[in-house]
């Protein structure tokens, strides 16, 4: 139940915020660009769920009732906290408000993780594949930290597109920080291929993750064959539209989408949910 008290009260010493259902206490938050950002939270200890699943986080509305939208996790399963990636959506009920949060606030988070994005869905292979645009970061940066993925696989490409530079900041920083880490940086060691790009925006790699399958232009870029359904595992994450014509370039290569309950070479989640569709 809420309890609201003395939130009005003139002394701020006094003022007690409203005590919300699994509240989680902020602990961090960067803004990375007018429409981006990334906050911490504290972990509940019951709390277990596998890199690359989502859970339900959000905030109480108006009318005191939760308002509530899925994020994946973006931190890896080992971490003391958890960490969420961002889009701010001008007059979107939950992000017009969740981005102004600040440390020490609270937000809800339900302890249900689940999801698509798990290294249990695929079959063994060789090079796994992480295609995404935008917040469809998110996941990877969980999978990306996960000592399980570099256990797994001997090479993993990051395949990240955005309209503009700024967009990818958060995803290059923290590819960055992965060859220095103290935890897993011996793991990564040069497993880790990192191919961001934009489409709006001069950058040293431009064009959209379809074009650059199709054409075969990040294989040629990275040294590596095509895509074949003996070596290679995916995991898609973007709109829809993204989603869906990736899937079909993928199904060109030989690759069949897998689950949870039968895990096959690719899968795939959505990133948002919306565009009218
Ligand atoms: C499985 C799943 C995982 C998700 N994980 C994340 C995540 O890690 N980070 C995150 O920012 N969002 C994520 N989302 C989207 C998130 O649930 C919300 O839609 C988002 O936070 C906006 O909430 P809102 O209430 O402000 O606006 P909403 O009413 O939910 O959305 C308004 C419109 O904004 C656009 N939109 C919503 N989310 C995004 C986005 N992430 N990128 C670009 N456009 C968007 C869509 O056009 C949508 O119709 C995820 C969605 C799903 C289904
Ligand atoms: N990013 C911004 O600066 C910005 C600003 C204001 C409003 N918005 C709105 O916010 C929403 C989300 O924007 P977003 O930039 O996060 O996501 P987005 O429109 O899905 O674009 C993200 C990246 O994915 C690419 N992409 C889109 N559809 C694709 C497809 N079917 N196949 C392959 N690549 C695809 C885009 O390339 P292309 O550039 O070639 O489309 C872009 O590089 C949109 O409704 C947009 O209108 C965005």
């Amino acid at each position: 139940m809420t309890e609201m008290v003395q939130m009005n009260s003139p002394d701020p010493s006094l003022r007690v915020k409203p005590h919300l259902p699994d509240a989680q206490t902020v602990t961090f938050v960067r803004h990375w660009t007018e429409r981006l950002f990334s906050f911490r939270v504290t972990r509940p200890q019951s709390l277990r769920f596998r890199s690359g699943e989502f859970v339900m986080i959000g905030l109480m509305d108006d009318a005191g009732k939760p308002l509530l939208r899925a994020y994946s996790i973006a931190s890896p399963s080992w971490d003391e906290e958890l960490e969420f990636y961002s889009i701010k959506v001008p007059d979107g009920p939950l992000t017009s408000r969740l981005q102004h949060i600040q440390v020490g606030d609270e937000i809800i988070l339900r302890p249900k993780p689940v999801g698509t994005l798990v290294l249990d869905a695929l079959l063994p292979g060789n090079r796994l594949w992480f295609l995404a645009t935008g917040t469809g970061i998110a996941p990877f940066a969980s999978l990306m930290r996960d000592p399980e993925t570099y256990e797994k696989f001997d090479q993993v490409i990051m395949m990240h597109t955005c309209r503009e530079v700024a967009e990818l900041e958060y995803g290059r920083q923290l590819v960055e920080s992965l060859k220095d880490d103290p935890l897993i940086g011996e793991l990564v060691g040069d497993k880790l291929l990192y191919y961001p790009t934009t489409t709006r925006e001069p950058f040293h790699h431009m064009g959209r993750v379809t074009d650059n399958l199709s054409s075969g232009k990040v294989f040629a870029d990275l040294g590596l064959p095509p895509m074949d359904a003996e070596h290679d595992r995916a995991m898609i994450c973007g709109s829809l539209a993204f989603n869906i014509d990736v899937k079909a370039i993928l199904e060109g290569f030989g690759l069949r989408e897998g689950a949870n309950s039968e895990p096959m070479e690719f899968v795939v989640e959505k990133a948002f949910v919306g565009d009218g569709i």
